[in-house]
C-alpha cells in the first residue's frame, strides 16, 4: 500500500453530520477508524451499524464498514495515528463563537498524543482557532514539540481542513469536493493532505491554517449575503405588491446578474452561524456581513406578520404550515426558520389552529411541543383543513402536491415552488 494511512488508525471525534460520513468513507477504504462521541446513544448505534440521522447512502456504507470490522466506536479518545475533530461550533445567544466543544476535545486528546500524530480540526472555526488549539495541546504536553514552537519537524502535526459538503449529498460530496487544507506549517498541511487523499478525489489546495479557516467563513458569508439580497427584495416586493419570483426571473435574464431565490429565512448551523465568526473577528469592518445576518434573521418575522395579516380575514383560522427542517429533503431542524415561524404563530395567536406537516420528520421537534393550538399531521390532512397554507420548506413531496388541493385557500409559498 503506498498510502501510510491504510496502516494507521484514525480517530474521528464527533459522529455527527460531518464526522460520521468522514469516518465511514475512511473505513470503507480500508482505514482502521475509531469513531468517538460523547453521546452514548450515538456510540452504541454506530457500533451496531445504525445511522443516528438520515442521510442518503450513509446507512449502507456504515453497515458495510462495520461488517468489514474497519470501524469501532468509543466514548473516550484513544491513542491513534491521526485525529479528525468534527464537533459542533455553534454561537452563544450573544452571537459569539462557542468553541467549548473543540477545547473540551483538546483537553481529552492531549494525554493520548504520541510523536508523529496528526490532528486535523474540521469544525468551522474563527480565524486563529487552529493555532490556539496547538498552543492548548502544547501547554498540556510539554514533553512533545508542536508546530508553533519549533522550526524543524515537530512531534505533532496540526492542520485545519474545513468541510464544504451539502447535507443530502454528503456521501457524494465528501469524496468529490475540492478541499482546502491549511497547516500550521507546510509539512503539517502535506501530512494532513496524505490522509485526505485516501478518499478525496477533488483538488486539495494547501494553505496555512488561518487562511483555511478564513476561506470557509468567506464562503458561507458570501452565501448569506447573497441570500439576504434575495430576501430583502422579497420584502420590498411584498410591500409594493409585486411578485418577487417574476422580478428575480426577469432580472436574471441580464447576462451578468444571478439573484438567488428568496426563502423564509436562513437556517442550519452553517450559513446562519458562521458569518458571526467574521463579525466577531473584525466587528468594525464586517458591516455588510452583519447586516446580511440581520436581514436574514428578520425574514421569519416578516412571514409571521404576513400570515397573521391574512388570518384576520377568518373567524377561527386554520393554518397549515408545511415543512420544519432548515432546508429541503433533510431531517435537520437546527436553526430552522420554519420552526421559528411556527413557534411565533402558535405563541402570538393562541386562537389560531396550526396544522404542521413535515414528511422528513416523525414528530414535532421539542421546540414546538407543548403548544395546545398546534398539531403534527399528514400533509393532505393539513392542507384539506386549512384556510391558509404556508409553505415553509421546498421538500419534493410538497412540489408534487396536487394544485387542486390549494384551490380556495390563501397560499403563502415562501419558496416559490407552486407558481
Ligand atoms: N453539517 C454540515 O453540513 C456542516 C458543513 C460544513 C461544516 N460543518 C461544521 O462541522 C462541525 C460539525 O458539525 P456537524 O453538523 O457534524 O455537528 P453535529 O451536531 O451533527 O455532530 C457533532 C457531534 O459531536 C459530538 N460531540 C460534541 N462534543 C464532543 C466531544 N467533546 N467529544 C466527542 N464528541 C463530541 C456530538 O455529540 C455530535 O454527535 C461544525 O463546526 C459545523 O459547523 C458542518
Amino acid at each position: 500500500m503506498d498510502n501510510p494511512f491504510y496502516s494507521g488508525t484514525v480517530a474521528v471525534i464527533g459522529l455527527g453530520y460531518i464526522g460520521l460520513p468522514t469516518a465511514v468513507v475512511l473505513a470503507s477504504r480500508g482505514v482502521s477508524v475509531i469513531g468517538v462521541d460523547v453521546n452514548p446513544v450515538t456510540v452504541e448505534r454506530v457500533a451496531r451499524g445504525e445511522i443516528p440521522f438520515f442521510e442518503p447512502d450513509l446507512a449502507t456504507s456504515l453497515s458495510g464498514a462495520v461488517a468489514l470490522g474497519n470501524i469501532s466506536t468509543s466514548m473516550e479518545i484513544p491513542v491513534a495515528d491521526a485525529y479528525i475533530i468534527a464537533v459542533p461550533t455553534p454561537i452563544t445567544p450573544n452571537e459569539e463563537a462557542d468553541m467549548s466543544h473543540v477545547f473540551a476535545v483538546a483537553e481529552a486528546l492531549a494525554p493520548q498524543l504520541r510523536p508523529g500524530a496528526i490532528v486535523v480540526l474540521e469544525s468551522t472555526s474563527p480565524p486563529g482557532t487552529t493555532e490556539e488549539l496547538s498552543r492548548t495541546l502544547a501547554a498540556a504536553r510539554p514533553d512533545l514539540t508542536f508546530p508553533n514552537d519549533v522550526n524543524d519537524s515537530p512531534d505533532i502535526f496540526i492542520a485545519h481542513c474545513p468541510e464544504r459538503v451539502l447535507p443530502g449529498r454528503l456521501m457524494v460530496e465528501m469524496v468529490e469536493n475540492n478541499r482546502v487544507i491549511g497547516g500550521l506549517t507546510p509539512e503539517c498541511a502535506e501530512r494532513a493532505a496524505e490522509l485526505y487523499r485516501v478518499f478525496c478525489r477533488g483538488e486539495i489546495q494547501l494553505s496555512d491554517a488561518t487562511s483555511a479557516e478564513m476561506a470557509k467563513l468567506a464562503e458561507n458569508s458570501y452565501r448569506d449575503v447573497n441570500i439576504a439580497y434575495a430576501n430583502e427584495l422579497s420584502m420590498i416586493c411584498d410591500k409594493l405588491g409585486l411578485d418577487v419570483w417574476e422580478i428575480v426571473k426577469m432580472a436574471n435574464h441580464h447576462p451578468r446578474v444571478n439573484i438567488l431565490q428568496p426563502g423564509p429565512g436562513v437556517g442550519g448551523h452553517c450559513i446562519a452561524v458562521d458569518p458571526w465568526f467574521l463579525v466577531g473577528a473584525a466587528p468594525e469592518e464586517a458591516v455588510l456581513i452583519r447586516t446580511a445576518r440581520m436581514v436574514n434573521d428578520a425574514k421569519p418575522h416578516h412571514v409571521v406578520s404576513q400570515v397573521l395579516k391574512s388570518a384576520r380575514r377568518f373567524r377561527d383560522p386554520v393554518v397549515a404550515c408545511l415543512g420544519l427542517s432548515y432546508k429541503a429533503n433533510v431531517d435537520d431542524t437546527r436553526e430552522s426558520p420554519a420552526i421559528e415561524i411556527v413557534a411565533a404563530l402558535a405563541q402570538q395567536e393562541p386562537s389560531m389552529t396550526i396544522l404542521v406537516s413535515d414528511p422528513m420528520l416523525s414528530k414535532l421537534p421539542s421546540a414546538l411541543q407543548g403548544f395546545s393550538n398546534l398539531q403534527f399531521v399528514k400533509t393532505h390532512e393539513a392542507v384539506a383543513a386549512a384556510d391558509i397554507v404556508a409553505l415553509l420548506v421546498d421538500h419534493n413531496q410538497f412540489r408534487t402536491l396536487p394544485r387542486k388541493l390549494l384551490e380556495g385557500k390563501v397560499v403563502m409559498d415562501t419558496r416559490g415552488i407552486w407558481r
